[in-house]
């Protein structure tokens, strides 16, 4: 790199200081790298950049050391040949739609009962771009079959483990489904993580995840991440260098942090969960509870088969007996180790009412449609002692009834 000649003091104060040649030792871990522009030692070599014969970061818009690093570590997690960060989970599901084929006059078909956002992005800003939109019933094979052959449809949208109604996609069938009608199978994969399940491997074409959730595991950091092809990732990457949502190298590095710890959290939560589910069914202002877990829901076959018997996820929801959003509210506000916060996967226990948070953007019919009734809580486990959940819970109960 050539020296800096001037000495004046006002180009010291930009220069000095900067650009000191890399040493040839490898941080332990990766170190943040905020940098927006990167120099090269010929122009020749930057445009090489450019043309994609030479790799190298060039502009944050474009990719960067830090994020490379999160989009490597999720992409050897999910089983991927590569993955692309952005700026949030729902800017993941809406780049991995538009690159699957979500254009005017293409179809899509999903599943009724997905994340409130996503529902929102299929059925109000994809409808009014002109492409035709099918919620289903994805444990209903034969519905699926049914809706993907008579719109003809390019996509189809499925969560792992349905937020917040906990239902259980079979991938396999849905991806088998899928293909034999020419159609991309795109799974939201953020409630199981790559710790249960690995959608790709199971035959789903994108894998995608609100990374502020369980990778990053520490209500600090937004952040979403599709994982997919080499081929699809360098589609993503093109779209992504266009419409920019990109994640920061400051979060790129949370979130990286957040990982390494995912199995311990992932295990500690699916144990607590399972504890948590199984006392709140003897509870007796308790109506109801999903959780994949419970022998009685009706996917737990299929949940255990598809993830090894290694848990059922860290959330669960729960019918309050009775309940309007008074009463709810009332519980909610009766608890003191579980935070009625909006989000979910963190170490930190969380609870919501769906009606009112993740499904707000629905309306009270398709919320009856979709079966969120008023009473239900969604409830998030953290990696505090089960015992305090459970204290907490019975403690907010009492007071709510
Ligand atoms: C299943 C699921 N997918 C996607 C999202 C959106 O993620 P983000 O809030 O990071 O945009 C959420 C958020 O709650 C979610 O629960």
């Amino acid at each position: 790199m050539k020296k800096m000649t001037s000495k004046s003091f006002e180009t010291l104060a930009v220069h000095a200081g900067e650009r000191a040649p890399a040493s040839d030792a490898t941080p332990v871990v990766t170190p943040i790298w905020p940098a927006v522009t990167y120099l090269y030692d010929s122009m020749d070599d930057m445009d090489g950049v450019f043309e994609g014969t030479r790799g190298g970061p060039l502009y944050l818009r474009y990719g960067s050391p830090t994020v490379s690093a999160f989009e490597t570590a999720v992409a050897t997690l999910e089983g991927a040949a590569g993955a692309q960060a952005y700026s949030s989970g729902m800017a993941a599901i809406h780049s991995a739609l538009l690159v699957a084929g979500a254009k005017s006059g293409a179809s899509v078909v999903a599943a009724l009962d997905v994340y409130g956002a996503t529902f929102a992005v299929l059925n109000r800003l994809l409808t009014t771009l002109g492409v035709k939109v099918r919620m289903v019933n994805v444990n209903d094979l034969k519905e699926v079959e049914e809706a993907v052959r008579e719109t003809h449809a390019a996509v189809m949208l499925a969560e792992t483990i349905s937020n917040p109604l906990l239902k259980v996609a079979d991938v396999p069938a849905l991806a088998e489904i899928a293909h034999r009608n020419g159609a991309t199978l795109l799974v939201d994969n953020t409630f199981a993580s790559p710790y249960l399940f690995n959608p790709l491997r199971h035959g789903a074409d994108f894998v995608m995840h609100s990374a502020t959730k369980y990778l990053s595991g520490h209500g600090d950091v937004l952040a979403g991440v599709v994982a997919a092809s080499a081929e699809n990732k360098t589609k993503l990457s093109e779209l992504n260098k266009l419409v920019g949502s990109v994640l920061g190298p400051f979060e790129a590095w949370l979130a990286l942090r957040g990982l390494k710890t995912l199995p311990l959290r992932f295990r500690r939560q699916c144990e607590s969960a399972q504890q948590i589910a199984e006392w709140l069914c003897t509870q007796p202002h308790v109506s109801k509870v999903n959780y994949p877990g419970l022998k009685e829901h009706a996917q737990h076959a299929l949940a255990e088969q598809l993830y090894g018997g290694k848990g059922y996820g860290g959330v669960l929801s729960f019918e309050i007996e009775r309940a309007d959003k008074a009463k709810v509210f009332r519980f909610m506000e009766a608890l003191s180790v579980c935070l009625p916060a909006t989000s979910l996967g963190d170490v930190y226990s969380l609870v919501l009412h769906p009606a009112t948070a993740s499904h707000r953007a629905l309306t009270a019919e398709e919320r009856q449609r979709v079966g969120i009734p008023d009473g239900l809580v969604r409830l998030s486990t953290g990696i505090e002692a089960v015992e305090d959940i459970l204290g907490d819970l019975e403690n907010a109960l009492a007071k709510a009834a």
